[in-house]
C-alpha cells in the first residue's frame, strides 16, 4: 500500500518529534519515497540532518529557502504527495490550519495540497481538552481531514491523561488504511492468528512456532479496507493492530470459546491461527519435579475449530483456512478444504526457505472447492495477506 508512494512527513515542535524518525524509518522501509517538512520549533528538537539520512531526500524548513524552492517548491510538494502525515501535530499547528492560516512552509504546504492528511496529535491533556482545540479538531474533521488520535499515558509534561501521541507503528497503520480502497466496506471479518500454549504445569507449556505475523497482517490490511476487524490472538509479540478490536486467547479452548460465540455475526473469518491439536490430559498444580526416571506427558485432543466452524457455517459466510505443511502439500492442503467446509484454503509448506514460521516472507498456494489453485512467489506477509482479501472478495460475488 505505501510502497512507491511520495509522501510528505510534516514534523512540528513537539518532544514528540523524536518519535517521527521512527515513524520516518519505517515509511522508507515500507518502500514509500519520504519528503520531510520541519517547522523551525521542531528543528529545536530534533536535527534535520536526521531527517535527511533517514529519507534520503533534502529537509525542507522554511518558506523562504531559495535552493530547495528551486529544487522541489512547496506546491510542487502539495502536488505530488499521495499523502501528508503531520506527526507530531501540535495544538499550534491544528488551530492555524483549522483557521487558513499560512504563515510557515509547513501550513503553506498542507493547505495547497489535495492529498489526504493524518493528523497525529501530540500535547499536554488540557491543551488536548481544551474547548478551542477541541472545535478545531472537530472543524478539520468535518472538511475530511484524518486524525490518529493520542492515547492516555504519562506525558512529557508531567501530567498524565489523553494527549500522547500514537505509536508509530500504529500511525503507520492509519497511514495505510488512509492510501487504501475502501473494497471491504459494510464486511465484518474474523481473524485468527498466533500459537496456542498448553500448559503442562505453571511453568511449562506445548506450543509451536507460529509468530501471528500472518494473521497480524490479514486484520491490518483487512481494516485498511475499510472491513470491521476483530481479531482473536494467541499469544505474541507483536503489538495490536490500529482500529481492530483484539480478543486475547492462551490455550485452544480459550481460543475456540472465544471464537465460536461470535463467530455467527461475521461474513468472513480467516483461520490463520496455529492451534495445538492436543493438550495435556491434566494441568499440574505444582512444578512437576524431575526424577532420576523417564517422564511422559499424556494428551488429549483439542477440539478442531475450524471444523466446527465448517459445521456451523451459515450461508452469505466464507470460511477461509490455512493448512501448514511440511510434505504433500496440495493433497493435505485439499482434503483440509474438504473435511473442514471451507471455501478455500491457504496452503504453505512450513518447511521451505522464507515460508512458514517466524520470516517475514510466506509462499502460499490457494486451494478452491472446484479443484482449482494457483501458487504465488515468495512474497511478503503484507502482500499475501493483500491477495487472500482479494480472493475472499472474489469468492464472495
Ligand atoms: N485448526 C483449528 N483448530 C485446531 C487445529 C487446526 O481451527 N485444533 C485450523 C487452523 O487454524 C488452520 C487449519 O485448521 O486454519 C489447519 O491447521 P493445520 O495445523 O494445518 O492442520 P490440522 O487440521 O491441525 O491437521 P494436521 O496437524 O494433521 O496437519
Amino acid at each position: 500500500m505505501l510502497n512507491g508512494k511520495t509522501i510528505v512527513l510534516g514534523v512540528t515542535g513537539g518532544i514528540a518529534a523524536y518519535k517521527a524518525v521512527e515513524l520516518l524509518r519505517l515509511l522508507v522501509k515500507s518502500g514509500a519515497s519520504v519528503h520531510v517538512i520541519m517547522t523551525s520549533s521542531a528543528t529545536e528538537f530534533v536535527t534535520p540532518l536526521t531527517f535527511q539520512t533517514l529519507s534520503g531526500n533534502p529537509v525542507h524548513t522554511g518558506i523562504f529557502n531559495l535552493v530547495t524552492e528551486q529544487e522541489i517548491g512547496h506546491i510542487s510538494l502539495a502536488d505530488r504527495a499521495d499523502l501528508f502525515i503531520i506527526a507530531p501535530a501540535t495544538a499550534n499547528f491544528i488551530g492555524k490550519l483549522a483557521n487558513g492560516i499560512a504563515d510557515d512552509l509547513l501550513t503553506t504546504t498542507v493547505m495547497a495540497t489535495k492529498a489526504p492528511v493524518l493528523i497525529a496529535p501530540a500535547m499536554n491533556v488540557n491543551m488536548h481538552e481544551n474547548l478551542i482545540y477541541r472545535e478545531n479538531e472537530e472543524k478539520l474533521r468535518r472538511h475530511g481531514y484524518l486524525f490518529a488520535d493520542p492515547v492516555s499515558g504519562y506525558l512529557a509534561c508531567g501530567w498524565e491523561g489523553k494527549g500522547k501521541m500514537l505509536e508509530p507503528a500504529l500511525i503507520l497503520d492509519e497511514a495505510r488504511s488512509a492510501l487504501s480502497l475502501k473494497d471491504l466496506k459494510g464486511l465484518k471479518i474474523l481473524v485468527t492468528a498466533g500459537p496456542t500454549r498448553e500448559e503442562i504445569d505453571p511453568v511449562r507449556y506445548i506450543s509451536n512456532h507460529s509468530s501471528g505475523r500472518m494473521g497480524y497482517a490479514i486484520a491490518r490490511a483487512a481494516r485498511a479496507r475499510g472491513a470491521e476487524v476483530t481479531l482473536v490472538s494467541g499469544p505474541v509479540s507483536l503489538g495490536p493492530p490500529s482500529g481492530v478490536e483484539l480478543v486475547n486467547a492462551v490455550s485452544a479452548e480459550e481460543m475456540r470459546s472465544a471464537v465460536i460465540t461470535i463467530a455467527g455475526k461475521f461474513d468472513v473469518i480467516i483461520k490463520a491461527a496455529a492451534v495445538a491439536d492436543y493438550r495435556p490430559a491434566h494441568r499440574e498444580v505444582q512444578k512437576i519435579k524431575k526424577h532420576c526416571g523417564e517422564e511422559s506427558v499424556e494428551l488429549v485432543k483439542n477440539c478442531d475449530i475450524l471444523a466446527e466452524l465448517g459445521k456451523m457455517k451459515r450461508s452469505g459466510q466464507t470460511l477461509v483456512g490455512f493448512a501448514a505443511e511440511t510434505e504433500n502439500l496440495l493433497k493435505n492442503a485439499a482434503a483440509k478444504l474438504e473435511a473442514k467446509n471451507l471455501d478455500m484454503i491457504v496452503a504453505n509448506d512450513v518447511s521451505a526457505e522464507g515460508a512458514g514460521f517466524n520470516v517475514e516472507t510466506n509462499i502460499v498456494r490457494f486451494i478452491y472447492r472446484d479443484g482449482r489453485s494457483e501458487e504465488l512467489p515468495l512474497l511478503t506477509k503484507e502482500t499475501v495477506a493483500g491477495e487472500i482479501l482479494d480472493r475472499v472478495l472474489i469468492l464472495r460475488r
